[in-house]
Order: C-alpha cells, then sequence, then structure tokens
C-alpha cells in the first residue's frame, strides 16, 4: 500500500483580494511538490478535524485595525481547544497582508499557535499593499509579481519539507 501523503492547509481570509493572492501563490507552488496533498480553505469553512487531519500549515490573514482579521480569529476561537495539544511540533508558516504594517496581526497569530506547539518554519511575511485611503484600502488588491514569487517560495519551501519529513 502506498503510504498517504502529508497534507498542507492553507487557511485564509481575504476582504479585497490581496491575501488571497498570497495564499493562492504559496498553495499553487506548494501543490507542484509530489509528495505533499494541498487543501486550502477560507477561514469561515476550516473546521478542527481539518486541522487535525493536516500535517503541516499555512495562515494568510489581512491585518485590520491593527490585528489579524475577524473571520481567521473566529477560525483559531472555534478550533483552539479542540485539538490543543494534538498539533505538537507540526510546521507552519503566516502570510500577512497589509496596509502599511501588519506586525500587529503576525504577533497575535505567533502567540496562538505557540500555544498548539507549532514549529515555525519562516518568520512571518508580511507583505504591504500601501493602502491608506479609505478609497486604496476598499479597492481590490494586486499583489506584485516579487512578492507573489516570495509567497511562493515560502509555500514550495515547506511542502518539501513536508514531504521529506525534515520538519
Ligand atoms: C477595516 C480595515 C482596517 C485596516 N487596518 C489596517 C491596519 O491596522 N494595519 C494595516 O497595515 N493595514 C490595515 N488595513 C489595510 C489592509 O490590511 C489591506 O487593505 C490589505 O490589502 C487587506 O488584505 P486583503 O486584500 O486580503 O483584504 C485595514 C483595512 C481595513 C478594511
Amino acid at each position: 500500500m502506498t503510504p498517504a501523503r502529508p497534507v498542507l492547509l492553507v487557511v485564509v481570509h481575504s476582504n479585497t483580494g490581496g491575501t488571497l493572492q498570497m495564499a493562492q501563490a504559496a498553495a499553487d507552488a506548494a501543490a507542484a511538490e509530489p509528495g505533499v496533498s494541498l487543501r486550502l480553505l477560507h477561514a469561515a469553512a476550516a473546521q478542527p478535524a481539518d486541522v487535525l487531519a493536516a500535517q503541516g500549515y499555512i495562515f494568510a490573514t489581512p491585518e485590520t485595525l491593527a490585528a489579524m482579521a475577524g473571520l481567521m480569529k473566529d477560525f483559531f476561537d472555534r478550533c483552539y481547544y479542540p485539538v490543543l495539544e494534538c498539533l505538537n511540533g507540526r510546521p507552519y508558516a503566516a502570510l500577512i497582508c497589509a496596509g502599511n504594517d501588519g506586525t500587529n496581526a503576525a504577533r497575535q497569530l505567533e502567540r496562538i499557535v505557540t500555544g498548539w506547539r507549532l514549529k515555525r518554519i519562516a518568520a512571518p511575511l508580511i507583505i504591504r499593499t500601501g493602502a491608506q485611503t479609505p478609497a486604496e484600502i476598499l479597492a481590490p488588491k494586486q499583489i506584485g509579481p516579487k512578492d507573489l514569487s516570495s509567497c511562493a517560495e515560502l509555500g514550495a519551501t515547506l511542502a518539501a519539507g513536508l514531504a521529506m519529513g525534515v520538519f
């Protein structure tokens, strides 16, 4: 029997498309690794069973009001205790899309997954769109190719490590 491939779960929320493009770039690169199965779920759809069934994670959220987006926080609120102590040592990476900061969302996310005892494989990747005025903030976002390739690199690295069992 062929052994099951490890699952890399990407959990994403996005209001104006920036975070989704980042998550998709990471997911596409990860999916190119034949040794892993890739799952991408919206934060509102992701359940504790999805978290348990994965061996590695990418969490992708915008920063809003100096915090991770509410629906991503809701994902952690719903899943935190049902899977606590079951994920110890599994690898993760974080993608943050922000206007001009993003550090607080990254800090909050890291603190939560530290409670899950997840192992960070890289510093949080924060992409800043520069949106500052209400019109800019509400407009659909277009993440540039250089930033998308950083997201892809992170996804590929996590997937390759999972496939080789190095984490
Ligand atoms: C209500 C709201 C609050 C925001 N607050 C922040 C903030 O505190 N820091 C920041 O860097 N960007 C902030 N932004 C900008 C978003 O992070 C930025 O528009 C980002 O592209 C959103 O990601 P998305 O395109 O995936 O929705 C805010 C946007 C909204 C709508």
